[in-house]
């Protein structure tokens, strides 16, 4: 999302995003894939302050913006579910002006609720990212995805990529057809009917509702996890069902390109969408390094957005009360 200059002022979704501001995040992410380039980016965030506010569970996502923040100097704050006053009854509202009123500069949020890192953005003057609201965006997932599959084939344009699981409330399949489908990518969704509305058919978008046929030819195979918990009611009759028609096995990918790759977000049910045998062979899955780029991508987003915020003991959250904003 651009401000007035056209930089980058949030990242809340992968829609809002450019293919340019999509291209400079990659430029950059690329410089930090480089270990030997350490002494020239640790205090590019110095004095800055990302709070990582995780209102659901997360493992790689808050580690790695973590880890992408430290490595740039940053001052780092998490806060998950458990530690807040949120527990206590105290409304986001408030929770975010209490965050705010210590000068944060970048708050990653992650949030149950599609929307939230949108509505929180209209409220602080820190730059906002997007780590995952409901069943809406996880935008750094698929930049991240993106970012690891320029790596292995040089292009997304024109590549057969299949993504298959609950495509209905995956926040990471939402953000990937998304990003992918701008860079020219041919997608398959592939799940049961009930997981897989027709809502999703474009022109660059076919729809399957078995895995082995629809990985014919294909360049990327995306599995996902199925978000039992974004489900009300049932919408597969078993697992051992689920497992036996979009469970990835061994013997399909004798219908996909023989330089395939696996990726998956994580966290992987294996057994259920991967077998093991796939998800570890480093001939095929790249799931380790999507979880190596997330790190240099991450930076490039932190580094973009603070490009031109300073360290500073002032109190941006001060002065819009000042100016009359209550925080709607
Ligand atoms: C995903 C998420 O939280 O949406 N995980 C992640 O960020 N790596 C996928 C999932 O939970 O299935």
């Amino acid at each position: 999302m651009p401000d007035g200059n056209g930089s980058l002022q949030h990242i809340l979704s992968i829609e809002s995003l450019s293919l340019d501001q999509v291209h400079a995040i990659f430029k950059l992410a690329e410089t930090y894939t480089q270990p030997h380039h350490t002494s020239q980016y640790r205090n590019l965030l110095k004095n800055l302050t990302v709070i990582n506010l995780f209102l659901e569970e997360s493992t790689r996502t808050r580690t790695s913006f973590e880890l992408a923040a430290k490595r740039l100097g940053a001052d780092v704050i998490n806060i998950a579910p458990a530690l807040t006053s949120l527990k206590k009854g105290e409304s986001l509202r408030d929770t975010i002006q209490t965050l705010h009123a210590m000068s944060m500069h970048v708050l990653v949020v992650r949030h149950p609720e599609s929307g939230a890192a949108d509505f929180i953005s209209r409220h602080v003057k820190a730059a906002v990212i997007n780590a995952g609201d409901g069943t809406h965006e996880h935008p750094t997932q698929a930049l991240l995805d993106t970012f690891t599959i320029m790596h292995k084939k040089g292009r997304i344009s024109g590549l057969n990529i299949a993504i298959c699981g609950d495509i209905l409330h995956s926040r990471v399949a939402r953000s990937n057809i998304i990003l992918l489908g701008k860079m020219g990518a041919k997608l398959r969704l592939v799940g049961p009917k009930t997981l897989l509305p027709n809502t999703f058919k474009k022109p660059h978008i076919s729809l399957h509702y078995q895995l082995e046929n629809a990985l014919e030819n294909a360049d990327v195979v995306m599995m996902l996890r199925l978000q039992q918990e974004r489900m009300q009611g049932s919408f597969i009759p078993s697992l051992q069902e689920y497992q036996q028609f979009f469970g990835l096995k061994r013997s399909y990918l004798k219908k996909a390109n023989p330089d395939v790759i696996i990726m998956h977000p994580g966290p992987m049910n294996r057994g259920v969408e991967i077998d093991s045998d796939i998800a570890d062979d480093p001939q095929y899955s790249v799931i380790l390094e999507q979880v190596q780029m997330g790190v240099a991508v991450r930076m490039a987003c932190l580094r973009l957005l603070t490009k031109n915020q300073h360290a500073t003991t002032d109190n941006p959250t001060l002065d819009k009360i000042q100016a009359g904003d209550h925080y709607a």
